[in-house]
């Protein structure tokens, strides 16, 4: 099949772009309402943009509680959506209204962050610390002109990280077992079994052919 995206005419139960950009991290944001009620969702139009200085970016469908409240703070924390968190993660997605803690909701106890207001999901071995960077309205779709998305950027201006899930100098992910969204209601986890390591291509002495070095990896991204 083959189809063009304004007509959305895939022919399909459901519009499979999401499962087709898939897995895809998730970022689950926490910020203060001006009053101070801290909120927790998740998002998983999320990645990371770039690590110098590190930046990572969310996209929200309309106007959430999420962007409200950081448009006015300018802080928000990411912290990582995990297997043995995934159904308090699931609960924090609730449509409440803003004045609803969902941390509370969820049973999750807030760790406060260090160098930003809103705390970070105490119990997920790492958290983002981040500052409002820009907000930019992404187009809306041209039969719906009055939807359309929200496209947060924010720099990491600081880091959490469980010292229990660094090992040999490395934040080991696979073993805190990170969620992933797919499309429809479907999930991914990252596990050792499914993680492996691949090291870059080396240009060859000839300057026009490459080779990959099986030795250890020697900290160089190339
Ligand atoms: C795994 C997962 C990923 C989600 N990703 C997004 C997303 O990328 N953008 C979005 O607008 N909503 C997303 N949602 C829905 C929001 O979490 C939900 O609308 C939530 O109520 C927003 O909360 P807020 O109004 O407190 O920001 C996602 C939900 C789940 C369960």
């Amino acid at each position: 099949m083959h189809y063009d995206t304004e007509s959305n005419g895939h022919g399909l139960r459901h519009d499979p772009f999401k499962a087709l950009v898939a897995p895809r991290p998730i970022g689950w944001i926490a910020t203060l309402a001006p009053d101070g009620t801290p909120n927790l969702a998740p998002y998983s139009f999320f990645n990371s943009i770039a690590d110098k200085p590190p930046m990572v970016m969310f996209a929200s469908s309309g106007r959430k509680d999420s962007l409200e409240n950081l448009e006015r703070s300018g802080e928000f924390t990411c912290s990582l959506a995990t297997w043995d968190l995934r159904e308090a993660m699931n609960m924090t997605s609730a449509a409440v209204p803003p004045d609803v803690d969902e941390f509370r909701l969820a049973g999750l106890e807030a760790a406060p962050s260090r160098y930003v207001k809103p705390p970070r999901v105490a119990r997920s071995p790492a958290a983002l610390e981040c500052r409002l960077w820009k907000t930019l309205q992404l187009p809306a779709p041209p039969a719906h002109p009055h939807s359309g998305y929200w496209l947060v950027l924010g720099t990491v201006v600081g880091i959490y990280i469980d010292d229990a899930a660094i090992r040999d100098g490395r934040f080991d992910t696979a073993a805190v077992r990170p969620l992933a969204r797919m499309g429809y209601m479907d999930y991914a986890v990252v596990t050792p079994e499914t993680t492996f390591e691949m090291k870059r291509p080396q240009v060859a002495d000839d300057g026009r052919s490459v080779v990959v070095d099986t030795g250890a990896w020697d900290g160089v991204y190339r």
